[in-house]
C-alpha cells in the first residue's frame, strides 16, 4: 500500500496546533461547541468560529460541514459527527465510515489537499478505539485511491494509547493482515 505510507502521517498532539488546509472537528449535533477536542478547537479558533457555526443550522450524524479556521493555524475546520457507541448494531460503523468519508467529499469541493484528523467518536462517544482506528484508516486508505487531489492526511493522536493504536493498525494494514 505505497499511497498509505507516502501521504498519511500518524502524529501526536493537539490538532489546534496543526498547520493544515483544514483540520476535522468531533463535533455534536447542534454545531455549537461542547468538551474534549470541540471544546479546543473553539477555544483556540476563537468566538468567531461559533458565529459561522450558529449560521449553519447543526449537522446530521456522519455528515460534514466547513467554516473558516479563524485564530488556528489551519485554514479551515470541517466538523463532522460521529456517531455515539450503542453497542454497534445501530449503524455506528456505518456512519463513522460516513464522517471520514463526507469530511474527505468537503476537503476536494474546496480544493483542500491537506486534511488533519483526530479519534472521531473514541472519546466522549465511546466508540471502541480499535474499530474506530480501523474504520478511520481504511477510509483514508480507499480516499486516498480514489481522490488524487488529496496530498496528506494526519492523524493527530492527543493520547498515547490512541497514538500506539493506529501505529499496530497501520501496520496491521500494510502487512495485508486487515
Ligand atoms: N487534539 C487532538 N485530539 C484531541 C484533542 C486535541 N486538542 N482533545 C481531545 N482529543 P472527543 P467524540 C481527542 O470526546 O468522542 C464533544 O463534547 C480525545 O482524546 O473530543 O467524537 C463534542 O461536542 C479523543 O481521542 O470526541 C461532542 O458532544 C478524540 O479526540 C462529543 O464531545 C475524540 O474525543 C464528541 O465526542
Amino acid at each position: 500500500m505505497p499511497v498509505l505510507q507516502e501521504k498519511l502521517e500518524i502524529s501526536k498532539g493537539d490538532i489546534t496546533k496543526v498547520r493544515a488546509d483544514a483540520i476535522v472537528n468531533a463535533a455534536n449535533n447542534s454545531l455549537l461547541g461542547g468538551g474534549g477536542v470541540d471544546g479546543a478547537i473553539h477555544k483556540a479558533a476563537g468566538p468567531e468560529l461559533l458565529e459561522e457555526c450558529r449560521q449553519l443550522n447543526g449537522c446530521m450524524t456522519g455528515e460534514a460541514k466547513i467554516t473558516k479556521g479563524y485564530r488556528l493555524p489551519a485554514a479551515y475546520v470541517i466538523h463532522t459527527v460521529g456517531p455515539i457507541w450503542q453497542g454497534g448494531s445501530k449503524g455506528e460503523p456505518q456512519k463513522l465510515a460516513a464522517c471520514y468519508q463526507n469530511c474527505f467529499t468537503v476537503a476536494e469541493n474546496h480544493r483542500l489537499t491537506t486534511l488533519a484528523f483526530p479519534s472521531i467518536s473514541t472519546g466522549v462517544y465511546g466508540y471502541p478505539l480499535e474499530a474506530a482506528t480501523q474504520i478511520a484508516l481504511m477510509e483514508t486508505q480507499t480516499v486516498l485511491k480514489t481522490k488524487p487531489s488529496i496530498q496528506r492526511v494526519i492523524f493527530v493522536c492527543f493520547l498515547q494509547e490512541v497514538y500506539e493504536c493506529y501505529l499496530k493498525t497501520m501496520e496491521l494494514i500494510l502487512n495485508g493482515e486487515l
